[in-house]
C-alpha cells in the first residue's frame, strides 16, 4: 500500500510517500527555523503563512522524487492533532482537498503517536526495523515529554510533563544562554566543549513512584546561574559558570531525570523493551547515555535514525498506512484539534 503523508503541526513543511515493507520511497522536509530565529522561537502566524505557500511545491516535489502520480497513491495520511492549530489546519484541509480530488482514501493521524512509529525506517533506505508491542513508548519534543504503555491494540499514557516538555526546556535555557533558535542542537553543541559535573543543578523526580516529569525548576536554576538571583539581566553576571559547562550540566541533568523516569516505567510496567521518537532524540549525549545505562534493563532500545528524529512526513504515512491497512478511515469532515 503505497501512502503520502502529510505534516504541518509546528515548523517543518514536510511530505514523504511509504509503500510496502515499509519502505520510504521519498521525504521532503521544509525546516522554517531560518524564519523564526529572529523571534527566538516559533511565531504560529509566520508558522501558517509559510505552510499555505510551501505545501503544495513540497508535495509536488516528493511526488517526483518518489516516482509516483496521484493515481498511483492508496491513501493519504495527514497529522491532525496536536499541534499549532492553525498550522494542522493547513495540513488537513490540503489532505482533505487532494483526497477528494484523487478520490483517495484520507487517514487523519495522531503526530505523538507518529514520532514512535519514526525507528522502523532504517537511516539509509534500507529493510525496515522490526519492532513488535509491547513496549513503552518515549516521545521526547518540544510539545511533549510522554511515556506510553503500548500494546498491540491499546496505548495508554502512564506519565506526562507537569509543565515545560524536554524540548521546550531545552529551548528556553538556549535562549537564557544567548545561543538562539532552535536550542536543542545548540544547546547540544555548545556542551560538547563543556564539563557536566561543573554545575549542580536540581534533578525534579516528584514522588517516588511518580512518571511524571517537571522542567521548569531546572529551567529556573540555569536562569538564575546565568543571570543572577533576580533573572532579569541578560547574563552572564560576574562569577557565572562557563556557558559551556551549563549548558554541559544541564543536559546530563535533563538527561538523569528522564533514564531514571524511563527505568521507573520499566519497573512498574515488566516492559523490557523501549522505543523512541520526538526531536529531543536526535541529541548524542542523550542517545549514548540511554543506550549504556538502560543495556541491563532492556531487551530491545530503539531510537529513530537522527533523520527521522525531528517532525517529518515519514512517521506521519507509516502509521498513516498501518491505519489505513487496518480498514480506518477518515471523512471529509476530519477536523484538526490543538490537543491530544
Ligand atoms: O518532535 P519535534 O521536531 O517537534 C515537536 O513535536 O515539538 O521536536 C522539536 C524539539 C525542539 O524543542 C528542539 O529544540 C528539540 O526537539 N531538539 C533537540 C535536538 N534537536 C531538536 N533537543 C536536544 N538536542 C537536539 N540535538
Ligand atoms: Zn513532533
Amino acid at each position: 500500500m503505497r501512502v503520502l503523508g502529510i505534516e504541518t503541526s509546528c515548523d517543518e513543511t514536510s511530505a514523504a510517500v511509504v509503500d510496502d515493507g515499509p519502505k520510504l520511497l521519498a521525504q521532503v522536509v521544509l525546516s522554517q527555523a531560518d524564519l523564526h530565529s529572529r523571534f527566538g522561537g516559533v511565531v504560529p502566524e509566520i508558522a501558517c503563512r509559510s505552510h499555505v505557500e510551501m505545501l503544495s511545491r513540497v508535495v509536488e516535489q516528493c511526488l517526483r522524487e518518489a516516482d509516483t502520480r496521484p493515481a498511483d497513491l492508496d491513501g493519504i495520511a495527514v497529522a491532525c492533532r496536536p499541534g499549532l492549530i492553525g498550522a494542522l489546519l493547513i495540513g488537513v484541509s490540503t489532505a482533505k482537498a487532494l483526497a477528494w480530488a484523487w478520490d483517495k482514501p484520507l487517514i487523519g493521524v495522531n503526530h505523538l503517536e507518529a514520532h514512535l512509529e519514526s525507528p522502523v525506517l532504517s537511516p539509509d533506505r534500507g529493510p525496515a526495523r522490526s519492532i513488535e508491542p509491547p513496549y513503552l513508548g518515549v516521545v521526547l519534543s518540544g510539545g511533549h515529554t510522554d511515556l506510553y504503555e503500548v500494546h498491540a491494540t491499546s496505548r495508554s499514557r502512564i506519565g506526562a510533563t507537569q509543565d515545560d516538555a524536554v524540548g521546550e526546556a531545552f529551548d528556553k535555557v538556549a535562549s537564557v544562554l544567548g545561543l538562539g533558535y532552535p536550542g536543542g542542537p545548540r544547546i547540544e553543541k555548545e556542551a560538547t566543549g563543556g564539563d557536566p559535573k561543573a554545575v549542580k543543578l536540581p534533578r525534579t523526580l516528584l514522588g517516588p513512584d511518580s512518571l511524571d516529569f517537571s522542567f521548569s525548576g531546572i529551567k529556573t536554576a540555569v536562569l538564575y546561574q546565568w543571570c543572577g538571583q533576580n533573572g532579569r539581566g541578560s547574563g552572564p553576571v560576574e562569577g557565572a559558570p562557563a556557558r559551556a559547562d551549563l549548558a554541559a550540566s544541564f543536559q546530563a541533568a535533563v538527561t538523569d531525570v528522564l533514564i531514571t523516569k524511563v527505568r521507573r516505567a520499566l519497573d512498574q510496567t515488566g516492559l523490557d523493551r523501549v522505543v523512541l521518537g520526538g526531536g529531543v532524540t536526535a541529541n548524542r549525549y542523550l542517545r549514548q547515555r540511554f543506550e549504556t545505562e538502560l543495556a541491563d534493563r532492556t531487551e530491545q532500545l530503539v531510537f529513530p535514525a537522527p533523520q527521522f528524529s525531528t517532525d517529518n512526513g515519514a512517521m506521519i504515512a507509516l502509521l498513516g498506512r498501518r491505519l489505513l491497512e487496518q480498514g480506518e478511515r477518515s471523512d471529509l469532515f476530519l477536523d484538526a484539534r490543538p490537543g491530544t
